[in-house]
């Protein structure tokens, strides 16, 4: 999508999350000079596969793997230090060179061992289904004006009477509901002693670095996490993640302003997937659900759980398309769907037996909606060896226009396989 006018594109995802992103990325990174990470964390499981090696990446965008690329984790994303070292001497242990080529926002806010403490006690009574990594309470901090960001490490003293104040409430918030475990205040200044000395050095105004890497002509990709249904404000509340995943949110986190933005690629799988409880209305029947995740491989990256699993739901991609402005639509993983003799395509909702205009707000009336289907038949053969559209068999071409026509923004590449070089760009 990079082009003589195109030099800042935003990658999203337009349905619940893992639709793809970390593939489509590593892709379109072949040709950018910086990758942003602009929302979330470690909640986060980016696949990409490259040959017969695999990098599932959470933090770290997928920018990584191309040595062209400088990474960036943007002033929006929750950053869990631990975890992203981790991360990172994994990637160094297989032989990719990340030294010098990751920055880290000192905007953005860490996640400490008590946000997940916290999260996993909020969960027993909430029960969103979170990742449990800690994301919903680091991002309740920012937003009450008590979080630590990247850049108090800096002043790693007062940082740990800080910290020490916020495992004190952190420990009677436990207290109060009910959990039984408490967070270490001894523990937390050992994990700051041990990570500052890394942290800072990655640490700098990332926005501002970004603001002038496109003045000179650059190429900026901005990476989200999750998806449009994911996010705080547009999602399927409150069955959502912490953060505002839709493009938006893009400007925000990398810390540009919104022109500055020029192309919008919302990535969509061929079918529909979600992981963790809240509304999922085009969930298939029990038998074909479970083939699909069978075909599919549909289980989180981060926690292993299966995902539910479902027919392609226009409604949702329509509603992406408006609330992200997508220019754009990658439409990953068709040939999961290549042995299915029919495909049934949710075209809309009715509710109380009226057709749906727009996206129910409330979860209580997206429980009782009934998603109108359009069967299309499949095409019965692979597509994994595709690399044109001219090469795909014409009921999958006719398949991939009919979703185009049902979302309201043309498709630009088609993934047909979890390998590098399984996509055919339209
Ligand atoms: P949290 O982001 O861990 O707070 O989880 C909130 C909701 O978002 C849960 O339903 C999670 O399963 C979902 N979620 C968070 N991250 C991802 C992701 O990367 N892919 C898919 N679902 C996610």
């Amino acid at each position: 999508m990079f082009g003589p006018k195109t030099h800042c594109v935003v990658v999203v995802g337009a349905q619940w999350g893992d639709e793809g992103k970390g593939k489509l990325v590593d892709v379109m990174a072949e040709r950018a000079d910086y990758v942003v990470r602009y929302q979330g964390g470690a909640n986060a499981g980016h696949t990409v596969c490259i040959g017969d090696a695999q990098f599932i990446l959470q933090q770290i965008p997928s920018g990584i793997l191309h040595d062209n690329c400088t990474c960036i984790v943007g002033n929006g994303v929750v950053l869990d230090p631990e975890q992203f070292f981790s991360e990172l001497d994994g990637l160094g242990k297989k032989a990719i060179a990340t030294g010098g080529r990751i920055l880290v926002s000192e905007r953005a806010h860490l996640v400490l061992p008590y946000h997940k403490q916290l999260d996993r006690a909020h969960e027993k009574s909430q029960k969103i289904g979170t990742t449990g990594r800690g994301i919903g309470p680091t991002y309740e901090d920012k937003y009450g004006r008590r979080g630590i960001r990247v850049g108090d490490l800096r002043y790693l003293e007062s940082t740990k009477a800080l910290v020490a104040e916020r495992v004190a409430r952190a420990n009677q918030l436990l207290e109060l509901m009910g959990a039984s475990e408490r967070a270490s205040v001894e523990e937390h200044h050992a994990l700051l002693d041990r990570l500052a000395p890394r942290l800072v050095p990655l640490s700098t105004d990332t926005g501002y670095l970004v603001h002038h890497a496109l003045k000179q002509g650059k190429r900026v990709l901005l990476e989200g996490a999750q998806g449009a249904l994911l996010d705080v404000d547009h999602g399927t509340y409150p069955f959502v993640t912490s953060s505002n995943t839709t493009a938006g949110g893009a400007a925000v986190g990398a810390g540009i302003g919104p022109t500055a933005i020029d192309e919008v690629l919302g990535v969509v799988k061929a079918y529909t997937t979600r992981v963790g409880n809240g509304p999922l209305p085009t969930q298939a029947a029990d038998g074909v659900e479970e083939e699909l995740r069978k075909l599919g491989g549909e289980f989180g990256a981060v926690t292993g759980r299966p995902r539910r699993c479902g027919w392609f739901d226009a409604m949702v991609v329509r509603y992406s398309v408006r609330v992200n402005g997508l220019t754009g639509l990658a439409v990953t993983k068709l040939d999961v769907l290549d042995t299915f003799g029919e495909i049934p395509v949710g075209t809309g909702y009715q509710l109380d037996g009226a057709p749906c205009t727009v996206m129910p707000s409330d979860v209580r009336a997206l429980e009782q909606v009934v998603p109108q289907y359009e069967v299309l038949p499949g095409w019965r053969k692979p597509t994994t060896g595709a690399r044109r559209l001219a090469d795909l068999p014409p009921e999958a071409r006719a398949y991939l226009d009919r979703l185009e026509d049902l979302s309201g923004a043309p498709i630009r590449y088609v993934s047909v396989g979890t390998r590098r070089d399984q996509i055919i760009e339209v």
